[in-house]
């Protein structure tokens, strides 16, 4: 009865020691739900459905508690009193008293306090006099599906689409649903179900229909559907000559589109947009701004409590500029111009998800607009499905990195949060790893991406090792050496990918499939989508100078930040490549020469995944049958990829530098 991994976190298998399964029967001996609404209904089924899998017994769902203790009871507390002041819209309070109280202002509130008390059980922890209060520190927060018409999805690596348009709306799979509670239990609370580059079909009465199908599943836990519009709709599929924002035919059709939307799907959340970006229109075919299209978008919003979601993800196809710098200076200087609808979705770095990447310089210098972080949770640059690569330290790394922009302690968390510009629109965006996979991410362990981003967008304080031991515990064992060992094992294994992959600063190394080593590519139907642009290989040395001798890109952050990174003799090793042109033999901080230090990442961190094999390895004893198999398989093949990366960089890196590779390395495997 192998396990595959359908599940994820929320397996309730049953608590194996009898006295603690007693202790947890005895503060839940009925649930007690006042109030009544679908997403109260599902706080109530949900908790029922755990506790029935842990604690092996049904618990009885009661109208009210009356005088009995001993029981769990779910209330909303609309009323402004003491306890309530503390919590916003979605937050939650449970406090153990004669019965364990989980409250919130709203029933999205006492669905996530379901599920935080559901994981205090899965993980172990003592409800003795439990007192919790818990707020999401971020308003939206969304899954991105770049999920295709034709059931592909853009980057996806875990079988096809979950939507199945051929079959919506009048078959409603049952999976949507598992989808949903999935999110719900990390306090996601929005998705969009379709691609950036987006199909204008999304915009017509069939599709309206079809994804109003999936929004009524969605919303009993709380989750509000978005879409992903394509910016010329009104001539493509609306008959317009012109899709110019400015135009009144233009917005009116836009009114229109918006208004037949919410007819159909009445808490629709809004429009995401990818607009003058990779080939897809927008308006500045038009001669207009990014503002001028988003404040259309928002206008025709405005009737209702939507957003637009308006992505700075833009570079120009010029061998000369630096893509570094592209987003800002076409951003920056909007800021102030959109409606108070619009939040700009910037990703983490300024290129595109590379495996480490240097915050966004915008991060901080629109103090007038709402700054929505674009994590990508899919692998599209990390190994796709196959390399195990935990996420949450990389998007720690960046949610902590600091601005300086209002001094020490400007973080971009606290950007994103809007705590440092008084926004209160806020949001973060993580594009979603999932598919048809039974097990929904392909490698199991990259369920913990999902789980890593979700957690992170409620909230940003979390360590990357909490955020692994309670994904591991409820994931795959509670045998606490195992779970050290696999906690382990995940919070190295992004510094082994970037060893073996683009160590010290190196990007992209890659063409359009963005899989296998392809450093040696100078040709493309873009400069800037060659290996060779990003590199910057030659006989001086490697690297791409974006300090003052260069294309000056640091200029775009805070002095503070320049700092750390202007000066070759300084800058942190990883991101040195980043910044500087380094001539080979260059001695850095650490006495090795540039050309031995890169040696030294490629073969260590090919080394290292033997090491993860060996950690996997000790863990059989403690995790389902099924689940090993599959994770040392891919383990296997990542082993013989990373060799393969290896050795694609050193050999083509080798005649530049024209240096021996040092003696320790020089053995075969
Ligand atoms: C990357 C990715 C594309 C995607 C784009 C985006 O470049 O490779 O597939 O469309 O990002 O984020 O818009």
């Amino acid at each position: 009865n192998a396990d595959d991994g359908y599940r994820l976190w929320l397996k309730y298998d049953l608590i194996r020691d009898a006295a603690k399964r007693t202790t947890y029967a005895q503060s839940a001996q009925f649930i007690a739900l006042t109030g009544n609404s679908p997403i109260l209904q599902t706080a109530a089924n949900e908790l029922q459905t755990g506790l029935q899998g842990l604690l092996g017994k049904t618990i009885p769902i009661i109208a009210n508690a009356g005088n009995r203790t001993g029981g769990i009871v779910l209330t909303l507390r609309n009323t402004p009193d003491a306890g309530a002041g503390t919590l916003n819209d979605e937050g939650y309070q449970i406090e153990q008293r004669s019965n364990i109280q989980i409250s919130a202002k709203t029933d999205r509130g006492v669905l996530y306090g379901v599920f935080a008390l559901l994981r205090y059980v899965q993980t172990g922890q003592s409800l003795h006099r439990i007192t919790l209060t818990s707020n999401p520190k971020v308003r939206y927060r969304l899954l991105n599906h770049w999920d295709n018409t034709n059931g592909t999805i853009e980057r996806g690596y875990a079988g096809e689409s979950l939507w199945k348009w051929f079959e919506l709306p009048a078959t409603v799979d049952s999976r949507y649903r598992d989808y949903a509670r999935a999110n719900a239990s990390l306090g996601i609370n929005g998705t969009v179900v379709n691609n950036v580059n987006a199909s204008a079909r999304f915009m017509t009465d069939e599709y309206i229909e079809k994804v109003a199908a999936l929004a009524n599943v969605f919303r009993n836990y709380g989750i509000r559907l978005y879409l992903s519009i394509y910016f010329p709709a009104p001539k493509t599929i609306g008959g317009l000559k012109t899709a110019d924002p400015l135009e009144p035919e233009v917005k009116k059709w836009w009114a229109d589109k918006t208004k037949a939307i919410y007819k159909a799907i009445p808490d629709f959340g809004g429009f995401l947009v990818k607009a003058n970006s990779e080939g897809e229109p927008g308006p500045q075919d038009y001669g207009r701004t990014h503002a001028d299209g988003a404040n259309m978008l928002a206008e025709a919003l405005a009737p209702y409590d939507g957003v637009v979601m308006w992505r700075a993800f833009v570079y120009k196809a010029d061998p000369k500029a630096d893509r570094f710098k592209a987003a800002y200076e076409e951003f920056v200087p909007l800021d102030g111009k959109f409606n108070k609808k619009v939040i700009i979705q910037v990703k983490n770095g300024p290129i595109d998800f590379q495996p480490r990447e240097p915050f966004s310089p915008i991060f901080g210098n629109m103090p007038q607009t709402p700054l929505s972080m674009e994590f990508q949770i899919t692998q599209e640059y990390m190994g796709f499905a196959t390399h195990t690569v935990f996420e949450a330290p990389l998007f720690k790394e960046c949610l902590d990195s600091d601005t300086f922009v209002k001094g020490k302690g400007s973080t971009v968390a606290k950007v994103v949060d809007g705590s440092l510009h008084g926004y209160n629109v806020t949001a973060m965006a993580g594009v979603a790893n999932t598919g048809s996979d039974r097990n929904w991410t392909g490698n199991p362990m990259a369920q913990a991406n999902w789980y890593a981003f979700g957690r992170l967008a409620w909230d940003h304080t979390l360590s990357a090792e909490a955020i692994a031991r309670e994904w591991v515990t409820m994931s795959l064992t509670s045998e606490p050496k195992s779970v050290q060992t696999i906690i382990n094992m995940l919070l190295k294994s992004r510094d082994i990918y970037v060893a073996y992959n683009t160590p010290l600063g190196l990007s992209r190394p890659w063409t359009g499939a963005h899989f296998a080593p392809e450093p040696w590519q100078n040709r493309s139907s873009r400069p800037d989508w060659t290996a060779i642009y990003y590199h910057r290989a030659d006989s001086a040395g490697l690297g791409f100078d974006r300090t003052t001798t260069g294309s000056n890109a640091l200029a775009q952050y805070r002095p503070e930040v320049q700092q750390q990174w202007n000066n070759v003799e300084t800058c942190p090793l990883p991101y040195l490549l980043w910044f500087h042109h380094v001539p080979w033999t260059k001695k850095l901080t650490n006495g090795r020469t540039l050309w031995d230090e890169l040696c030294v990442h490629f073969y260590s961190g090919a080394d290292s995944v033997r090491w993860m094999q060996q950690q996997w390895v000790q863990v059989k004893p403690a995790v389902d049958p099924a689940i090993f198999a599959d994770v040392a398989g891919r383990l296997s093949t990542q082993y013989k990829e990373a060799i393969w990366w290896r050795d694609a960089w050193v050999l083509y890196l080798q005649p530049f530098a024209r240096q021996p590779i040092p003696a320790p390395f020089k053995k075969p495997d």
